[in-house]
């Protein structure tokens, strides 16, 4: 945030300093393509400023000679000494205009990029990403009993159940439980990516946005689900539950062998 704060602040000084600098050479400018013929070719705003000066005082003097030339011209000696021409040094007003211009483009630019990196770099300290630390072996046990079946873990997207090793004799799931009594699921349904309720009352998982439904470990039963949930390693270190949600594991397929034969424990939610 503050790395945006800082780009927006530098593009909008550049603007002021461009129309600062704008403003202080009172600078004529001609639309594009619309300038004399004779002009087009000068290239600064000096020798464009230097040509008009010198027009403006043909101009006026032909005026004066041709009122029937009763009007005297002033002596040599009271005539106005030429105005010495300004010369700027440094770049010309094109060259400034067209740096200010990308300056500003490339600020804006730059502020733009920062804050959808900011947005989207994923927190990688506690956060969806992240090898997560999310209670001790107990409290977790405790949060599952406590929510009929599930624990809930938003900061990691995550859902964690109670896991059987001796439900799952084929040890299809072994690699994302790693010994331990709980699963990992991820929240997101596999078919088009809304978050996964908990059924109270079925004890499955139950989309509400196309009806894909999947048992308490995660396993595909119904809907337009190509599988069942994707989940997320998960270990116990010193006792304390550890989720790794840097890597997705792929769910089951539909026509793996789910090895938890679990019913729906009452009415499904959606009311069927
Ligand atoms: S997003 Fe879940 S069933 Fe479509």
């Amino acid at each position: 945030m503050s790395m945006t704060l800082t780009l927006l602040t530098t593009t909008a000084g550049l603007l002021v300093v461009l129309c600062w600098w704008v403003r202080r050479n009172n600078l004529a400018v001609y639309p594009a393509g619309r300038a004399p013929r004779e002009l087009r070719s000068l290239s600064s705003g000096c020798e464009l400023g230097t040509a008009l000066l010198a027009a403006s005082t043909d101009t006026a003097t032909g005026a004066t000679g041709s009122q029937g030339g009763t009007a005297t011209s002033p002596p040599p000696a009271q005539a106005k000494a030429p105005r010495r021409q300004k010369r700027h040094e440094g770049p010309s007003r094109r060259d400034f205009l067209r740096f200010g211009l990308l300056a500003s483009m490339g600020g804006t630019l730059a502020a733009f990029a920062g804050a959808s990196l900011g947005f989207l770099w994923p927190t990688l300290k506690g956060g969806f990403g992240a090898r997560l630390d999310i209670g001790s072996e107990a409290d977790i046990a405790a949060g599952i009993a406590e929510g009929g079946g599930h624990f809930e873990y938003p900061a990691g997207r995550s859902y964690i159940v109670a896991y059987d090793a001796a439900q799952d004799p084929n040890g299809a799931y072994a690699e994302v439980t790693n010994g331990a009594p709980f699963m990992a699921l991820y929240q997101k349904c596999v078919h088009l990516g809304c978050r996964v309720p908990w059924c109270a009352t079925s004890k499955w998982w139950e989309c509400p946005c196309h009806g894909s439904r999947y048992n308490r470990w995660g396993e595909y039963q119904f809907g337009p689900a190509p599988r069942g949930l994707d989940r997320f390693s998960l270990t116990i270190e010193q006792g304390r539950v550890i989720v790794d949600t840097s890597t997705v594991v792929t769910g089951p397929s539909r026509g793996s062998g789910a090895p938890l034969n679990q019913a729906p424990e009452g009415p499904h939610c959606d009311g069927s």
